[in-house]
């Protein structure tokens, strides 16, 4: 099993060419990491060693890893630690540098002495004010998709796999947990080992480190957030056990040992993050009612796509993603039934629809992506996840359901700890799937979805029964009648979703005020809810609701909501100057990430 698997990375890195990393797997892979590293909280840093396992393939006198925003002290060889001279070539945008270490022919261990700068783009230091206890401080990574380079010196390419084990020493009042085997408990000398068997790529390298609790559910599956917070978490995700149930009824055996979640500060920049077995997320989807809990399904999907089938390069990315959508949807369907799956896609329809109208004819529609010379992170749009998804459903609706299922069943087993770039992907789905049908070939139309702009007018039609009544009182709405008398009985998150996006534009801030008299969108207590509510606001001159809007975006980091949101008061004049009031107190509070976007939607400088 081990040596056919190592093989097969093998045949696969000699052919794909990562344009987003410097390492050359081809000469010398990266196949264990061993990670020791101290968290200093009032320097913002994290110092230590990476200690690397390689093959040389080639005999090569050089190993070459990505760095970037570190300060690398010394490298040595063996473990008897005999010194070798390394190069950092000069920083180059996100890519970082390639960091050219002397090597023989024989090396197999590598050491690199270092530490990571306050700067670094994965890493974000929280002050204690920035978290609900308001008492520790908080440190959480974010490595997808290429910002590993800037807390570990590594091969940091989704085509390269490696193990790990780490050694992690933070002050003793806090927890420290990764991607990886995890225990549940504070350790008295604040230091924890970790191990991680499975072999993953780097992106999947995850560290938090903070006040935190614990909740169970199962033997094998819990999760954990800060202490004020754990009770309301423990409620909110109380079907997660019942999720890996039916991921694994669908799809095979969950194969990482433990399935947890990690609820982080409101300053994750994302919704969540697929970290093996331990899932980071947002607490914005803790909406006391469990509506949002889609998200969960999503990162656990991810189980199978992403983290067992590995994207090989970020032009890939819709295999990660679109899968995962998919996966997540029938996971959803599978728990809530149909009704409920087919408003989560409706909802998504709609979105990718007005992303591919704002998107234009950008080379950005197509599935496979050419982003040589950009930030991987350009990647990231409804393309990957929502048109990957619709690619797949139109596939299952042409071969059959069953088909269908038994064909990713195998996918998944038979790539499993691999990666799979377009290409191969399209190779094997002819070969098991289609097999030359002509008429299934021209009922799905392969070529328009992957390599074809924009959204093929095959794409399948989706309908919800449940959202057509949501439609109805826009149109009500919109003709006249009173909000108050409007029929919302018995609606949920995903009918006010649609109900706030279809009705956004052109009102009176008179009739926006008599929506928020009747339903109380200003003090939702849903993110999501909020998020939309605040651009039909902004839209229509609603300034009543600007104090609430303030909070939001000086409370919540995620991107997700704080894209649009800055970017529809960026229309105006006097809307641009509100959002740049917030926008220099809420800076230092947001994730680089997130604040790399932002500066881009309000042309925002230093
Ligand atoms: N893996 C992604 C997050 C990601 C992608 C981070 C690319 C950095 C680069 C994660 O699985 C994800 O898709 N999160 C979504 C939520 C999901 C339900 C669509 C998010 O954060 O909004
Ligand atoms: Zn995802």
């Amino acid at each position: 099993m081990q040596a056919s698997q190592t093989q097969q990375s093998e045949e696969i890195t000699t052919t794909i060419n990562d344009v987003h990393s410097f390492s050359r797997p081809d000469e010398a892979a990266v196949t264990h990491l061993s990670l020791k590293l101290k968290v200093d909280f009032a320097r913002k840093t994290l110092s230590g060693s990476a200690t690397l396992t390689i093959i040389n393939k080639t005999g090569s006198a050089h190993l070459h890893l990505d760095a970037k925003d570190l300060l690398i002290e010394k490298v040595t060889l063996g473990t008897n630690e005999e010194k070798t001279s390394f190069d950092l070539s000069e920083s180059q945008g996100v890519m970082g540098s390639d960091l050219k270490i002397a090597i023989r022919p024989s090396t197999s261990i590598v050491n690199i002495h270092y530490s990571t700068l306050p700067a670094a783009a994965a890493l974000q230091w929280l002050e204690p004010a920035q978290t609900a206890g308001g008492r520790h401080p908080f440190l959480f990574t974010q490595s997808q998709a290429i910002l590993a380079r800037t807390w570990i010196p590594l091969q940091d390419s989704p085509n390269i796999r490696f193990t790990y084990d780490a050694v992690i020493e933070c002050p003793k009042e806090l927890i420290a947990l990764m991607s990886a085997e995890n225990g549940t408990s504070k350790s008295p000398d604040g230091k924890y080992s970790f191990r991680m068997p499975q072999a993953i790529p780097s992106y999947l390298m995850a560290l938090s480190v903070g006040d935190l609790a614990f909740h169970k559910y199962t033997d094998n599956c819990g999760v954990f957030a800060e202490p004020s917070m754990i009770e309301k978490s423990a409620a909110e995700f109380t079907d997660m056990p019942a999720m890996i149930t039916a991921a694994e009824s669908l799809y095979g055996p969950y194969r990482w040992g433990r399935y947890d979640l990690l609820v982080l500060p409101p300053s994750f920049p994302f919704g969540g993050m697929e970290n093996p077995r331990l899932t980071f997320a947002t607490p914005t989807i803790i909406a006391g009612d469990r509506s949002l809990v889609s998200l969960v399904a999503h990162e656990l999907a991810h189980s199978w796509s992403g983290n067992l089938v590995t994207n090989a390069t970020w032009n890939d990315f819709w295999l990660n993603e679109g899968f995962t959508v998919y996966f997540e949807t029938r996971i959803m369907e599978k728990l809530y039934g149909r009704d409920y799956a087919d408003m989560l896609t409706v909802l998504s329809h709609e979105e990718l629809k007005q992303t591919i109208r704002e998107m234009g004819d950008s080379d950005d529609t197509k599935l496979y992506l050419d982003l040589k010379g950009r930030d991987p992170d350009d990647g990231v749009t409804d393309i990957a996840y929502q048109k990957g998804r619709f690619f797949l459903t139109t596939i299952e609706q042409a071969v059959g359901r069953e088909a269908w299922d038994r064909f990713v069943n195998t996918y998944f087993n038979e790539f499993a700890f691999k990666s799979m770039d377009t290409k191969r992907f399209l190779e094997y789905l002819d070969k098991t799937l289609i097999r030359g049908n002509k008429e299934l070939e021209s009922k799905i139309r392969i070529n328009d979805w992957v390599y074809g702009k924009g959204l093929p007018d095959n794409c399948p039609v989706v309908r919800s029964i449940e959202l057509e009544k949501a439609a109805l009182a826009v149109k009500e709405f919109k003709s006249g009648r009173e909000a108050s008398s409007l029929d919302t009985k018995g609606w949920t998150t995903h009918h006010w979703l649609y109900f706030l996006r279809q009705v956004n534009d052109s009102l009176s801030p008179g009739k926006v005020a008599s929506l928020d008299a009747a339903f109380n969108f200003s003090v939702s207590g849903n993110s999501e809810i909020l998020c939309d509510w605040f651009q039909v606001c902004i839209k229509n001159g609603y300034t009543n609701a600007y104090p609430a809007l303030e909070r939001f975006l000086m409370e919540v980091g995620r991107r997700k909501f704080l894209k649009p949101l800055y970017a529809e008061l960026a229309k105006t004049g006097e809307g641009r100057k509100f959002a740049l009031d917030i926008y220099r107190k809420a800076r230092k509070g947001y994730h680089a990430v997130t604040v790399h976007t932002i500066d881009d939607t309000l042309k925002y400088r230093e």
